[in-house]
């Protein structure tokens, strides 16, 4: 029988990509989500494009309970963790729902994976614990911080994390800081569906190409960059995604627990990326320059050499393609987008 992976946060938009990726790698996934920000008919395109059933629980990481059930039936080789809150405005305002979801899930989470003897944890971590970077790009040993409600839990979590390693050797454990993470799946039929709540660039690029916005505000023009605005490390999703089952491997294989980034290190301004998706789209992004973000760094680009050292992860695919396979999605998923602008 194949390994059985639990996903928490599986249905959500890098969930579906991992799940897809997992299935490909002859792993047995176990969707679990609280569709808190996720839309059912993703379980349908993943049933679509791997032609087998999904297997999915609806509950929350913070329900030891449910946890337990599903852990009970056997067989888990791993855990990946990415079930969280990641608005950073939202934290700000909303800090204790923050605490809650993303630190309590975790601690509810260990423990039913503990009581169950499962002690592999990929977990979702981020760029955000490098606050504002000292140095760019920015390897792993570069100082943590956090800025926001938000990047607090994500520094929060590693270091319960680490904690927990150091004390209790049963436990393996892979945390992947992300990037700028952006892009679809090839079949143009899962990907981040661009909506009021999400204030992410490529979102707000993708809500102007379909004429819901009217224009695109770039956040800062007065950067120490090329063209003035914001420097950052996109990574295409199916990279992002190939990432978690090649830290999930390293842990079976050798029970080697790493920290890492998964970034391309390469950075595009946000008038670049603009351009880009403009062209790949043959839409017009109209857009107007305004004040910078708070809280939002000039530069914010990975140094990816230690994935590629530790688990062989090296990120493939081009900005051109982050756009093409976004734009491709937005076709499929919203009829007449072309003619929307
Ligand atoms: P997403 O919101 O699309 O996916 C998260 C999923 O988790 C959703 O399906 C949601 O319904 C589910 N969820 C949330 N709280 C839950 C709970 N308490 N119990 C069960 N399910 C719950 O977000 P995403 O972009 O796919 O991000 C996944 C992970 O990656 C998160 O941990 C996020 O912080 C991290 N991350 C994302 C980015 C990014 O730019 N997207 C960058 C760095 C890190
Ligand atoms: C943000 C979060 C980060 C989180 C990540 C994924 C902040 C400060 N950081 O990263 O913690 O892990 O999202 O959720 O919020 N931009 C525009 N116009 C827009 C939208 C964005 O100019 O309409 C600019 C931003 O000002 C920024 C760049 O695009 O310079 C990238 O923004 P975004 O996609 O929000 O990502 P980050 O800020 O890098």
């Amino acid at each position: 029988m194949a390994d059985r992976i639990l996903l928490t946060g599986g249905a959500g938009y890098i969930g579906s990509h991992i799940y897809l990726d997992l299935v490909a790698a002859g792993f047995d996934p176990v969707i679990y989500d609280n569709f808190s920000n996720a839309d059912v008919a993703v379980l349908d395109a993943l049933k679509q494009i791997t032609q087998r059933r999904v297997d999915v629980v609806r509950a929350d990481v913070r329900n030891g309970t449910a946890l337990r059930a599903v852990l009970s039936r056997g067989g888990f080789a791993g855990v990946i963790h990415l079930a969280a809150l990641k608005s950073v405005p939202e934290s700000v305002s909303s800090p204790r729902a923050y605490f809650d979801n993303n630190l309590g899930g975790l601690i509810t989470l260990m423990q039913a994976m503990d009581d169950a003897g499962v002690n592999r944890l990929v977990f979702s971590s981020s760029a955000t614990v490098y606050g504002t970077p000292e140095t760019v790009p920015i390897p792993e040993t570069a100082g943590r911080d956090y800025t926001n409600p938000y990047g607090f839990t994500k520094l929060a979590s590693e270091q319960m994390l680490e904690m927990v390693a150091a004390a209790e050797p049963r436990w393996s454990i892979g945390a992947l800081r992300y990037f700028n993470p952006a892009g679809a799946h090839s079949s143009g039929l899962i990907g981040e569906t661009p909506s009021e709540k999400t204030t992410n660039l490529f979102p707000a690029i993708a809500r102007v190409a379909l004429g819901q916005l009217p224009r695109l505000t770039v956040f800062g023009d007065d950067y120490d960059t090329p063209d003035g605005s914001a420097e950052r490390d996109f990574i295409h999703i199916e990279d992002l995604a190939a990432g978690h089952v090649l830290s999930l491997r390293r842990l079976i294989e050798d029970g080697h627990s790493h920290c890492v980034n998964l970034g391309t290190g390469r950075g595009h301004t946000v008038l670049e990326v603009l351009h880009a998706f403009a062209k790949a789209s043959g839409q017009e992004i109209p857009h107007v320059l305004a004040p910078r973000r708070p809280g939002d760094v000039a530069r914010s680009v990975a140094d990816p050499a230690m994935a590629e050292t530790v688990l062989g992860f090296r990120a493939r695919r081009s900005l051109e393609e982050m756009c093409k396979s976004t734009w491709r999605m937005l076709e499929q998923t919203h009829p007449g987008a072309r003619d929307a602008a």
